[in-house]
């Protein structure tokens, strides 16, 4: 057994960083040209064209803006940007949309006066609506979910209105959400756990939910932590500023009622719908309001 001499192993640990140095820059590329899409690229637009003889895709897409501002000279020569002076703080809750005055003028039945009515252009204001006097930047979230800052809301109907039902304490400074509802005085979470048993809520089959008559949004809230995204609405009613306080929560949310216009998602949105005493006739007017409510896609 000869022993190997320096010069043998050198040259063999020279063979072997080749050898590393090698494999490294070929991995580099490989992984370069998959991140780049190249191949998976070309099947696709291999399968665009081939799919092109069989739909009609346009082929000539414009990719032109089409509706950027007309920059006149006008606006060149007096380039100030247009100012807008606060509105009177009566209008601090000021929903164009949903204005109360308003809604009282259109029929009742279908709860049309509940839908969006906006204003005339020559009734809108010109004005910045003003926030609440002392309002503060709402906590951040998870805090902001049992947390609101009493001054960005001040209202405190609800805390004597739904006081059984738990939506929404007053503790000095801060309203306290301790998520329950109408149908759920003990929490959210205890109630969707029980949603949970019959409905496949942790394994990914609900991923978008849409909560009809939310009030505060607490279910919405409480979803969040399953990984489901809930949009919530609530017409603005006697109650004062539910969806409002949704808002200052985290939790996405919208004005909004089941009347006669559809609600603006598309179809298969959502993939559950949810109404706990939501205090929609679901079977009423033809089963229109069920139409109305889009939804489902739960294979
Ligand atoms: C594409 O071509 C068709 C037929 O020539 C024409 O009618 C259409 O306006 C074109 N579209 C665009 C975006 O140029
Ligand atoms: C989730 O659970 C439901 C009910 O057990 C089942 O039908 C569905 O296939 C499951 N989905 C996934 C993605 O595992
Ligand atoms: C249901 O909606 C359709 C279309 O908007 C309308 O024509 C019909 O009258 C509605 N049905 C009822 C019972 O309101």
């Amino acid at each position: 057994m000869a022993k190997p001499s320096s010069a043998d192993g050198r040259t063999r640990s020279t063979v072997q960083i080749f050898i590393v140095v090698g494999l490294c820059c070929f991995f580099y590329i490989l992984g370069a040209w998959q991140r780049s899409g190249f191949g998976k690229g070309d099947s696709i637009a291999l399968q665009i064209t081939k799919s092109n003889t069989e739909c009609e895709i346009v082929p000539n897409l414009s990719f032109d803006s089409h509706h950027s501002g007309e920059v006149s000279k006008l606006d060149e020569a007096d380039s100030k940007p247009k100012v807008f002076q606060p509105c009177k703080a009566k209008y601090t809750d000021y929903t164009p949309c949903q204005d109360q005055r308003r809604a009282m003028t259109f029929p009742r039945e279908n709860m049309i006066y509940r839908e969006r009515h906006c204003p005339r252009e020559e009734e809108k204001l010109h004005c910045l609506i003003p926030a609440p006097k002392g309002y503060v930047t709402p906590f951040p979230w998870p805090k902001s979910r049992d947390y609101v800052p009493y001054a960005n809301a001040p209202y405190k109907s609800l805390t004597v209105e739904k006081a059984i039902q738990n939506w929404i304490q007053y503790e000095g400074n801060v309203f306290r959400f301790p998520g329950g509802g109408t149908q759920f005085p003990q929490g959210a979470d205890k109630y969707i756990d029980q949603l949970a048993s019959v409905i496949p809520i942790a394994n990914g089959t609900v991923r978008t939910a849409l909560d009809t008559g939310c009030g505060v949004a607490s279910w919405g809230a409480y979803l969040w932590s399953r990984n489901v995204i809930a949009m919530s609405f609530a017409p603005r009613d006697s109650h004062e500023a539910q969806v409002q306080f949704a808002l200052e929560r985290g939790v996405p949310a919208v004005i909004g009622v089941l009347g006669t216009i559809k609600l603006p998602y598309p179809s298969r949105a959502f993939d559950m719908a949810h109404c706990s005493r939501c205090l929609i006739p679901w079977g009423a007017n033809g089963e229109n309001f069920t139409i109305n409510t889009i939804i489902l896609s739960m294979n």
